[in-house]
Parts: structure tokens; sequence; C-alpha cells
């Protein structure tokens, strides 16, 4: 695992986009692996720009979201399909056809996640999966306890991500549940980038970091890949003990 502490959350959300701008350059037919949220909307500005500005090109890649709300079509503002379109999609190059998110409001959920991993696999996998990280410990939406070889499947929301995410609703009432890529869908990932940015996600990232791999933090499992690089602000930084590698 290589952790990265940038000075401030603008470096390290530029971090994160050169990375994945690095990714789509580097081969035709690009995999790439989408996370949602609050943190990313910063990460798609960016690559929106890099594509008007330099003309990052996204027109051979497809696209694996982590999860969707269960309930909710891909019409539906809150949505994770809406959030994709309206943010990155709709803004570059990028065939629609070729970006794929579980179907929320599928009627048969568990043939669903089959079809997602199905969906993957033909796809030849993922090549560089973007992760966030939530205040429960999880990616994606795998709540604790999520075993390292969770698949893709419907997962209660923890009371935390409900509390985290409900505001987001407004009026509205969230979804209980998800469909998510699990936590062993992730791991094999060619690689993995996962981003945390403020105070608020400091006490996680170290348990994540410089704690024990176990299902009570979905996202220590990360310990276990290969090829998986965190990139952090200084405020999601500050709760860790040992020195970080800088760039
Ligand atoms: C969403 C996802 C989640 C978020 C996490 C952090 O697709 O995978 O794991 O990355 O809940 O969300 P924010 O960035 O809103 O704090």
């Amino acid at each position: 695992m290589e952790v990265v502490i940038q000075p401030s959350t603008a470096a390290a959300v530029e971090l994160v986009a050169e990375i994945i701008a690095r990714e789509v350059q580097a081969k035709p037919r690009p995999v790439l692996g989408l996370a949602t949220g609050r943190t990313m909307e910063s990460v798609y500005t960016r690559l929106v720009q890099m594509h008007r500005a330099e003309r990052l090109d996204f027109s051979g890649c497809h696209t694996f979201n982590l999860d969707e709300y269960v309930g909710l079509p891909g019409t539906d503002k809150h949505s994770y399909r809406h959030y994709m379109n309206r943010l990155f999609f709709n803004q570059v190059n990028i065939d629609l056809r070729h970006t794929h998110l579980p179907h929320g409001d599928a009627r048969d959920q568990s043939a669903e996640c089959e079809r997602y991993e199905r969906l993957i696999r033909e796809a030849g996998g993922i090549d560089l999966q973007l992760l966030g990280i939530g205040q429960s410990g999880h990616i994606g939406f795998n709540e604790p306890p999520s075993e390292a070889n969770s698949r893709t499947r419907v997962v209660a929301l923890a009371p935390e991500t409900i509390r985290q995410n409900a505001p987001l609703f407004g009026a509205d009432k969230m979804p209980s549940h998800a469909i998510t890529m699990g936590v062993g869908t992730i791991l094999d990932s060619r690689k993995c980038l996962l981003l945390a940015t403020g105070k608020n996600k400091a006490t996680i990232i170290s348990r994540t970091i410089e704690g024990p791999v176990t299902t009570s933090v979905p996202a220590s499992a990360l310990q276990l890949h290969p090829y998986c690089t965190i990139v952090l602000d200084e405020a999601a930084a500050s709760a860790l003990t040992r020195a970080a590698r800088k760039r």
C-alpha cells in the first residue's frame, strides 16, 4: 500500500485525476472502476477540464461504478447513474453504452448482482478502481462486517452511512439498501486508488492503514492488495502515526 499525503485537498484531487488520466492514456480500451460521493465531485470536475483543455480522450473507456441505491431508477435525481451522467459522462466523449452501474430498480436483485459480476469479467476485469471511504469504513457500500472475499450483492446501509448521506436526499427518503460490488470484486481490480480528504476521515483512515485487516473496517482489506495507492490531504492523514511517503 502506497500512502501519499498532499499539502491540500486540491493537490490530492489533482494527483488522483492525473493517475486516472495516465491510466486512460495507457491503453486503447481501459476499464475504469468509478466511485461517487462528495469527495469525487472535484475529481470529475478536473477530468472534465482535462478533456476540454488537454483533449483527454475517454472514447475507448469502459466503466463500472461501485454501487447504486436499491429502488432508484437511473432517472431518479438521487441515483448514482444520475450523478455520473451529470458530473462526468455527459461532459466527456465517453460512449454511454460502455458505462455501467448496477440497476437499483432491477426486479430480481440477485440476478442483477450476478449480471454485474459477469459484465466485469467479460470486460476483462477492472484496470483501475477509484475508491472513496465512508466513516463506517466502507468502500463501495461494503458496510462492516464485510468479508474480503464478498462479491456484488445487496447490503443494508449502516446507520452512520444513512446519517452521512441523508442530507443529500433533502425531504426525500433515502433508501436503506444498496447494490455494491463486494470487497473481493474490488480486490480483483489490477490497481486500486483511494482518495480521502478532510478531518472527518482521519480516524477511519488511520484504522484502514495502520490497524489490522478486519471485517469491521472493510477498507482495511486494501492492505492485501498488491497495487493500492491511498491519496490523502493533510487533514485526512492527521491521525496517522507512522510517517507516510510524500511525493
Ligand atoms: C460511493 C462510494 C462510497 C463513498 C463514501 C464516501 O460510490 O463508493 O464508498 O465513496 O461513502 O463518500 P463522501 O465522499 O461523500 O464522503
